[in-house]
């Protein structure tokens, strides 16, 4: 979703900010641009489309120290040329870039602003031209921006420039990442550690209600009430390597790739020398006093955390429940007496699910965050955190994040039974290391998912998951991955549930991909099977050694049937690529989608 970049230094800007720019690409964008000055000469470019089309209008010649960028996933005003970001005020003098929404704009506008003449139709734009407002009534810009933050009602990351005070970066933060990088006569602003990695590792984390004026020498944090804040530094853990493509056509092909290593990883860093699994024994102890957990998540989080409920129930004990975020936020259910939340996200900073947290926060619940971004929000305002070790995600489809997502659930579940003597019968280690084997095979045999997608989706406007158990919850994975990169129109259904209903969908040739790791319902799913393939599908049936059946499409190693989801998951994971790959998707930044979705 937005991303926002800025600059402040001795060295060419405009280059730095166009180069955060496409790291941030990643995140979702549809229109891009940048504001750039020399003196009180500034000068904006903004292009509906790529960071490539931008290059196209910035003037190389213009030489400049000091500026802001930002990449806009629309939400007030469709993706055009006025809409995109920097905006500025209505005599130039402020230049803004916003990430959030801004939910009373409307009122703010027609309470202050009722002659300014607009020229976009976002909400952003209120709040520059709000900035001049108060600045044309005498307040110097920094009280003018603290007078504006008051007024607002939503969430922002914000960059201001004035023409003015050339000297100067005002930001300030509600609810949307923004961090400032620090470096040697220069310093930066960025929605996250990665777009500015080119010039410095080196981050302060803001927190709501702050503001920061930002110069090439120094860093003033302050909240809203302007007393100064000190905050220590961090390195960010971010290797460039990682975020680099190396050899592979896609971040997710990449992605996919490295899961085996992923696996390797956390069971590497879950473990203590003696070879014992490990989790902070708070966050054990929080578990086992609560009498229910309620996993909140979005997406292809929420559909990792319905294995986790699995895994929580049948090895560690705790009837658990797996809940959407945005339907949860306004429509809670009844409570146990002593909940503990769970939120399960890649980014760490997804809006729905955040809202949930600062409720459960108010509510004084127990909470533990599963991310893979240390320090983003959701790890800082939970009580526990829990980190997924799978390198950063850059591809727009989860993928490693998933699997990550259930391996550290299952550890989680696993030390809890040990501490309360639960025998559950699973020694994890050894189980874990069937399956780092078993999705290397699965991603050595590309090549045979790519015929797959041939075979079964080249063509078709539609396919159908299905499966029963663990294999449900894979499924409804799969579809997801499915359409959100090749746009096929798909579905993950339980294998029983689609005779009641769906199965009227069922045509001549409808690929229907079956899943089948689960003894105690093998029989039945492929009664299911039998049901489609009498109303004309296509079944492309996945089954785990064991299992098999004669005519299985593809039958991925054994692993046990608890686990089998981290396993049969890369083979839709592939499947889908190599869907969206021939039918000419762009794989990585699919249409309308953004990776951090940091807006409710
Ligand atoms: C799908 C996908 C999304 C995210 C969802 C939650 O491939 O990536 O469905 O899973 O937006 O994001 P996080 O996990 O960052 O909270």
């Amino acid at each position: 979703m937005c991303g926002i970049v800025g600059y402040i230094g001795t060295s060419d800007a405009k280059e730095i900010l166009l180069k955060g720019l496409e790291k941030l690409e990643y995140r979702g964008y549809d229109s891009a641009g940048i504001a750039v000055r020399n003196g009180e000469d500034v000068r904006v470019y903004k292009e509906k489309g790529r960071i490539a089309e931008l290059r196209k209008v910035v003037d190389a010649s213009f030489e400049s120290s000091t500026g802001i960028g930002h990449t806009r996933w629309a939400t007030h005003g469709v993706p055009n040329h006025d809409n995109s970001h920097p905006h500025q005020s209505e005599t130039g003098r402020f230049t803004l870039v916003h990430n959030g929404v801004i939910e009373n704009y409307e009122q703010l506008k027609k309470e202050y602003l009722s002659d300014v003449t607009f020229k976009s139709e976002t909400d952003t734009e209120i709040i520059v031209q709000l900035v001049e407002y108060f600045s044309k009534q005498g307040l110097e810009t920094e009280a003018a921006f603290v007078k504006v933050l008051e007024l607002l009602h939503g969430s922002y990351a914000l960059g201001l420039l004035d023409a003015q005070n050339p000297d100067v970066i005002y930001v300030a933060k509600n609810k949307s990442p923004l961090l400032v990088g620090l470096g040697e006569d220069f310093n930066v602003i960025a929605s996250d550690a990665m777009a500015m990695l080119q010039v410095t590792d080196t981050y302060v984390e803001l927190h709501d209600g702050e503001i920061v004026i930002v110069t090439k020498d120094d860093v003033e944090i302050k909240d809203i009430k302007g007393n100064v804040i000190e905050r220590a530094p961090y390195k960010a853990e971010i290797d460039a390597s990682d975020i680099e493509k190396g050899t592979y056509a896609h971040y997710m092909l990449k992605e996919i790739h490295e899961q085996p290593g992923v696996m390797r990883n956390i069971i590497q860093k879950y473990q203590d020398e003696a070879g014992n699994l490990l989790i902070d024994p708070a966050i054990v102890k929080a578990v086992r006093e609560s009498d229910r957990i309620y996993i909140v998540a979005c997406g292809t989080s929420y559909n990792a955390g319905l294995v986790g409920k699995e895994f929580l129930e049948k090895w560690a004990g705790v009837p658990t429940e797996v809940h959407v975020a945005s339907e949860f936020v306004y429509n809670m259910p009844l409570l146990s007496q002593k909940p503990l939340f769970i939120y399960i996200s890649q980014s760490g900073e997804t809006a729905d699910s955040r809202a949930v947290l600062v409720e459960t926060n108010r509510l004084g619940h127990t909470s533990l965050t599963i991310t893979n971004v240390p320090g983003s929000t959701l790890s800082r305002e939970a009580d526990h955190t829990l980190i997924l070790h799978a390198g950063p995600e850059i591809a727009v489809a989860s993928t490693k994040a998933y699997t990550a997502q259930i391996a550290v659930l299952s550890i989680l579940a696993q030390v809890v039974a040990k501490d309360a003597g639960i025998e559950t019968g699973v020694d994890l280690l050894p189980e874990l290391a069937k399956v780092t084997a078993a999705i290397t095979s699965i991603v050595d045999d590309a090549e045979t998912m790519e015929q797959i997608a041939k075979d079964f989706l080249s063509t078709t406007r539609n396919a159908f998951f299905i499966g029963r158990g663990m294999d449900y919850y894979v499924g409804v994975e799969g579809s997801l991955k499915l359409k959100e990169i090749s746009y096929i129109q798909a579905e993950g259904f339980a294998g029983g549930e689609l005779k009641h209903g769906t199965i009227a969908l069922i045509e001549e040739g409808t690929p229907v991909i079956a899943l089948a790791t689960q003894e105690n319902v093998n029989l039945s799913i492929r009664g299911n099977v039998k049901e489609v393939v009498a109303r004309g599908a296509n079944p492309c049936i996945i089954s785990m050694e064991g299992l098999e059946a004669e005519g299985d499409t593809y039958v991925v190693p054994h692993v046990h049937e608890m686990l089998a989801p981290l396993v049969s998951v890369v083979t839709t994971q592939l499947i889908a690529y190599y869907a969206a790959l021939h039918r000419g998707c762009d794989v990585d930044k699919p249409r309308n989608l953004a990776k951090s979705v940091t807006v409710e």
